[in-house]
């Protein structure tokens, strides 16, 4: 599935040198992330050494080499959040879930990172879990978010 994505990602280009970071973001749009095999691929597609693929995906904070977390945790730190709470928001988060803003955890449940505007400033602080957005939240109802009910399943 990957590796099929990746040949018709390829295809729609030329294979040169300067198509490297729309090629990079494209796979990266597709896929989430940057697997290590799509950049050897990727190297050899355009002609450059693995390195100089590996190097500019790692220059650049747009991209990802690790796979995203099925749960996106987004924490808005923009004005209207942040004036309302939001840094108490993440460092409650950072602590209920054990992850730093841009870790991904080693089961691949969440993904935690921040965002300078979620688009509901009225509803201030809110954060998003995948695409639905929680408003008017508090460290008490963030830490709700993430635990984990008796038997397992996560409390949403
Ligand atoms: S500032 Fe947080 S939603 Fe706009």
């Amino acid at each position: 599935m990957e590796e099929e994505l990746l040949e018709d990602i390829l295809a729609s280009f030329k294979g040169k040198r300067y198509e490297l970071v729309p090629i990079l973001q494209e796979v990266q749009d597709n896929l989430g992330y940057l697997p290590e095999k799509a950049m050897l691929d990727i190297a050899r597609f355009v002609g450059v050494p693995e390195s100089h693929v590996y190097s500019v995906a790692s220059f650049y904070a747009q991209f990802r080499l690790l796979p995203l977390g099925r749960k996106r945790v987004a924490v808005c730190r923009g004005t209207a959040c942040h004036i309302r709470g939001a840094p108490q928001i993440l460092s409650t988060i950072v602590k209920t879930i054990d992850l730093k803003e841009g870790e991904t955890s080693d089961d691949l449940e969440y993904t935690l990172e921040t965002v300078a505007c979620i688009g509901c400033c009225a509803l201030a602080p809110c954060i998003r879990i995948n695409r639905e957005v929680s408003g008017d939240m508090t460290p008490e109802k963030a830490k709700g978010l993430f635990l984990v009910k008796e038997g397992g399943e996560d409390v949403e």
